[in-house]
């Protein structure tokens, strides 16, 4: 079995990529280690820049989240009890965000691919790429205990943080990372959000939190939480109680409350492996990196990754040039440290941290006073939000 280019994962990169792949009329196949029941079933950020957007209609998939997705042309902070509006759409001659989730998206891109006929093997055991620092890359798996091989002309690493792609060559791989000492207890909800029209970000003396949104019917919110809670431990009543008394009054009032149909402690990380191209094999999404989520960037670091690998592959094989294939890791990784450096701010503006003693605290009041009151300060927040250029 032969095909062009073999994708490991079928998350969101993987996804788009194969169906950018498609469009251009270069074969590709998935292998997936879960079902694409348990993919769909991940609860996962969902606000897409710009140039997320516009990947998703060139890819031909982005009919709903025009359709469905909701723009917003601002953010809004909250501290001191006070709100402070941050006029995103303003402060950047024109650019907007949509909210639309990560789960509809790869619902999209699920169905796009089924209805192309493309290939994804989901369930595929102990998938290995294989041959990738010669000529001829080939991928192995097995399904019901046999052992299968697809051979390749590329092998696109695209199973997530704990994928076997960069475990192949961890040897070979320089790993940047920080923990934060706290988690996010995320609760979704079928109820109206309080804010439609901006995500809210609070930092209170009890710890961050964070209004947002999946539709007009369905909201998601968070509050910063210690790591070791136990998810069992907070009762939807509890979660209520405690996201109203990190927002000002108002919001705190007007918040909709109703049964949680999810709820999960995640903890926050960022990290990166140098390099993300080796011999036919490249990383891409969170295969390469993770960001903390203040900022919303994971989803679309890894749009931006598969724009610049499918790009890349496009012309290789269209226009026989290594160029875009030469400059693939350069390129991604600089646009992924500025986004790494954005999210680490934004978090470490936003949460309370346990070892932050009295100096600390007054910096980070100092900075988010700053930050609100100065037009030079807000549009780098601003113009970081919408994501950078290209
Ligand atoms: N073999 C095959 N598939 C695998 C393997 C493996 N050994 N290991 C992992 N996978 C699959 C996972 O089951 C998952 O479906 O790879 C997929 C990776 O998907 P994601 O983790 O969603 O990563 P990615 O597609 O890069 O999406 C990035 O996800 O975490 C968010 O913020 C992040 O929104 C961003 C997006
Ligand atoms: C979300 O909707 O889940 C979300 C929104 C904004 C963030 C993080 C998560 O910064």
């Amino acid at each position: 079995m032969r095909t062009q280019v073999a994708i490991i994962g079928a998350g969101p990169s993987g996804l788009l990529l194969g169906q950018l792949l498609y469009k251009a009329g270069i074969d590709n196949i998935i292998f997936e280690r879960q079902s694409a029941d348990y993919v769909l079933g991940r609860i996962r950020a969902g606000i897409l820049e710009e140039v997320t957007v516009a990947l998703l209609n060139e890819a031909g998939v982005g009919e709903r989240v025009q359709r469905d997705g909701v723009v917003h042309h601002s953010i809004e902070l909250v501290f001191a009890g006070a709100r402070h509006p941050i006029d995103v759409h303003g402060l950047t001659a024109g650019k907007v965000v949509t909210a639309y989730g990560q789960t509809e998206l790869t619902r999209d891109l699920m169905e796009a691919r089924a209805a192309a006929g493309l290939t994804t093997i989901y369930e595929a055991g102990n998938v290995v790429p294989q041959g990738f620092d010669g000529e001829q890359p080939f991928v192995t798996w097995t399904i019901d205990g046999a052992t299968h091989r697809m051979d390749c002309d590329f092998i696109a690493g695209c199973d997530g943080f704990h994928g076997v792609s960069r475990a192949t060559v961890k040897d070979r791989v320089r790993e940047f990372e920080r923990v934060y000492p706290f988690g996010w207890l995320g609760v979704l909800s079928d109820t109206p959000p309080v804010s439609p029209h901006a995500i809210v970000y609070g930092n209170s003396e009890r710890g961050f939190s964070l209004c947002s949104m999946r539709s007009l019917t369905r909201s998601r919110y968070y509050v910063q939480c210690p790591l070791d809670d136990k998810v069992e431990d907070w009762s939807d009543a509890r979660f209520w109680d405690e996201l109203r008394r990190r927002l000002d009054p108002a919001l705190a009032e007007a918040i909709v409350t109703g049964p949680s149909i999810e709820k999960s402690i995640a903890p926050l990380r960022s990290f990166v492996a140098e390099p993300m191209r080796f011999g036919r094999m490249f990383l891409a999404g969170d295969a390469a990196h993770i960001v903390p989520p203040t900022g919303a960037k994971g989803l679309n670091l890894a749009a931006t990754d598969v724009k610049y690998l499918s790009t890349a592959l496009i012309s290789y094989f269209k226009d026989s040039t290594n160029e875009g294939i030469d400059s693939y890791s350069g390129k991604c990784l600089s646009r992924i440290w500025k986004a790494e450096r954005f999210s680490w701010w934004l978090t470490s503006l936003m949460h309370r941290f346990p070892d932050t003693a009295g100096f600390g605290q007054r910096m980070q009041d100092a900075e988010l006073d700053y930050l609100v009151h100065s037009r030079a300060a807000s549009t780098v927040l601003a113009e970081n939000y919408v994501g950078l250029p290209l």
